[in-house]
């Protein structure tokens, strides 16, 4: 099935033309450099609507001053391969002159609570970009339903907020972690890591495992749970390691189907986050 490239809004408004008022649309939004994590959003999606569309945009303003968005891995070729070989119908695919028209341009503010700790905390701005893309995405698009993975809790829980907050008309997603065969969580930025680096990282995933574990064993205490994991994650550079409930504050006691334990940590120059929901 060859996927159709569109590469402008008119494009996109003339292809949503084309379709008929009983069809549903599926929306992945990536950033590129797509991974078996993306496929498996784009396999949910395709089971759930009859048209998928993958949105391909490195967006600029998620990424701080110093961060990574001029290295940002990116090969259209080889994703649209990915998404003809998945049975994508079309992948949108704008430039940032098409999606920030101005360069003093309106964005969103995450709410306090949810928006400025973890990631929001070390990554200034970060959902403010991050919320504003997906609005304009969810607006643009219209889909009936948009997929994100749950590696990504914290973004999950501000779009679900998002889509809450303003009413919006879709429903939002989650997918779970999509790990490799050596229990890594798939990332984009995991081809940054040198085989040692891997090696190392590795203590993410093993030591949430250990935690899922020892609750499956009967342990409730969060501080038990963490105590075990610092251990477990002795070596790296560790940014956050918490338990938390889902409006992201710090629990003392597990709660059955309430509970995420986050993990953020450098290797060497690459940042991981994983996580664990319960
Ligand atoms: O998760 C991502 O790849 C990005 O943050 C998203 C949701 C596509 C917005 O740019």
């Amino acid at each position: 099935m060859k996927t159709q490239l569109i590469d402008t809004i008119q494009a996109l408004h003339d292809y949503k033309t084309t379709l008929k008022p009983e069809d549903s649309i599926g929306l992945v939004p990536t950033m590129g450099a797509l991974h078996a994590g993306h496929l498996s959003l784009i396999q949910k999606s395709k089971a759930q609507n009859t048209h998928t569309i993958v949105s391909i945009f490195v967006n600029p303003t998620q990424f701080g001053p110093k961060e990574d968005f001029n290295q940002y891995p990116r090969d259209l070729q080889k994703d649209l391969f990915l998404c003809s070989t998945n049975g994508v119908d079309a992948v949108f695919a704008p430039t940032i002159a098409q999606m920030y028209p101005h360069s003093d341009t309106i964005t969103l503010a995450p709410p306090k609570n949810l928006g400025y700790v973890f990631e929001g905390f070390i990554r200034e701005g970060h959902f403010s970009g991050v919320l504003t893309i997906v609005l304009k995405l969810l607006h643009l698009i219209a889909p009936n339903r948009a997929y994100f993975g749950q590696k990504d809790a914290q973004q999950l829980l501000l779009i679900q907020r998002l889509s809450h907050d303003l009413f919006l008309p879709v429903q939002i997603i989650p997918c779970p972690t999509q790990r490799d065969t050596d229990g890594l969580a798939l990332s984009s930025r995991n081809i940054y890591l040198s085989p040692q680096e891997r090696q190392i990282a590795l203590k993410i995933p093993a030591t949430l495992e250990a935690i899922k574990q020892k609750i499956q064993e009967g342990q409730t205490q969060s501080a038990a749970l963490l105590a075990i994991g610092k251990q477990m994650l002795q070596g790296l550079d560790i940014e956050y390691f918490a338990i938390c409930d889902h409006h992201l504050s710090p629990l003392d006691t597990i709660q059955k189907d309430g509970t995420i334990v986050l993990v953020a940590a450098k290797v060497g120059k690459t940042r991981l986050i994983d996580n664990l929901w319960i």
